[in-house]
């Protein structure tokens, strides 16, 4: 066996996380050491995204969310952004095929309308392609932002609230989780960052309040299935307690 599928073998498939949010970070530094250019990087990223989407369709995870773009990743240099948004819409449209071929089904969350119409018009055409598919769904979260999100979700129920279908007393955390970017997603039981950063750059602040976090010093472009396998495995070996005591937790189960 390969070391791959000896890993893949440690992972119990009844206690798979749902949901695993992955914040895709370190491809200028892969690129860096190479010698080459920022872009460089972004570019080798895309196997690795299409490496880490198969292998968590393969394990029957039923969403992952992958940070691609933030918010503040729009302050990046002018031709880095362009770059980036052209690698979107190329790599896109190539995969409509692959995503079909493998029942997965293409979303997006973020300030989508801040994006030019050509990157759009292009993501739009594949979420609808894909749109019937129901093993997976991959959703990017693309000029995306926590505090953007929660932001715009208190916008919508502002709105609500004066029109009077709200009243200010039915604020609660459900109806907070209602107006987020996509609320038929469970919140993420599992969240992995790449490239040795222990941060969390305004990734999913509302949702991650009690994921576990995982952190590899692996860059992104150097990402594999075995590294997913690796993060699930050390998931699997947590204790969530949700606030609870570990002695609560054990009487739960018997
Ligand atoms: C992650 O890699 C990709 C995006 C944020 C779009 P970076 O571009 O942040 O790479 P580093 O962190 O500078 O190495
Ligand atoms: C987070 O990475 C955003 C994405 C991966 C899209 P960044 O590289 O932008 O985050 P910081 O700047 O290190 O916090
Ligand atoms: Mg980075």
């Amino acid at each position: 066996m390969t070391d791959h599928q000896d890993l893949r073998s440690l992972i119990n498939p009844e206690k798979l996380p749902q949901h695993v949010a992955i914040i895709m970070d370190g491809n200028g530094r892969w690129a860096k050491k190479r010698g080459h250019n920022r872009i460089f990087g972004h570019e080798h990223g895309v196997e690795a995204v299409r490496q880490t989407a198969e292998a968590a369709a393969e394990l029957g995870i039923r969403f992952i969310t992958l940070y691609a773009f933030s918010t503040e990743n729009w302050n990046r240099p002018k031709e880095e952004v362009e770059a980036l948004m052209r690698l979107l819409v190329m790599t896109i449209h190539g995969e409509i095929k692959t995503l079909n071929d493998n029942n997965i089904r293409l979303r997006a969350i973020g300030d989508l309308n801040s994006m030019s119409a050509e990157v759009l018009a292009q993501l739009n055409d594949a979420i609808e392609q894909t749109s019937h598919n129901t093993r997976m769904d991959l959703v990017l979260a693309l000029s995306y932002s926590g505090r953007w999100e929660i932001a715009d979700a208190l916008k919508k129920i502002a709105i609500q609230i004066r029109n009077g279908s709200v009243q200010p007393d039915e604020v609660d955390e459900k109806l907070i989780s209602a107006h987020m970017c996509a609320p038929d997603i469970p919140e993420p039981e599992l969240m992995i960052r790449t490239s040795g950063e222990y941060r969390i750059s305004n990734y999913y602040l509302w949702q991650l309040a009690y994921s576990e976090l995982y952190f590899t010093n692996i860059l992104w472009p150097d990402f594999r299935k075995k590294d997913l396998y690796k993060a699930i495995i050390d998931f699997q070996k947590r204790e969530r307690r949700f606030g609870q005591t570990s002695e609560q937790l054990t009487n739960d189960i018997e």
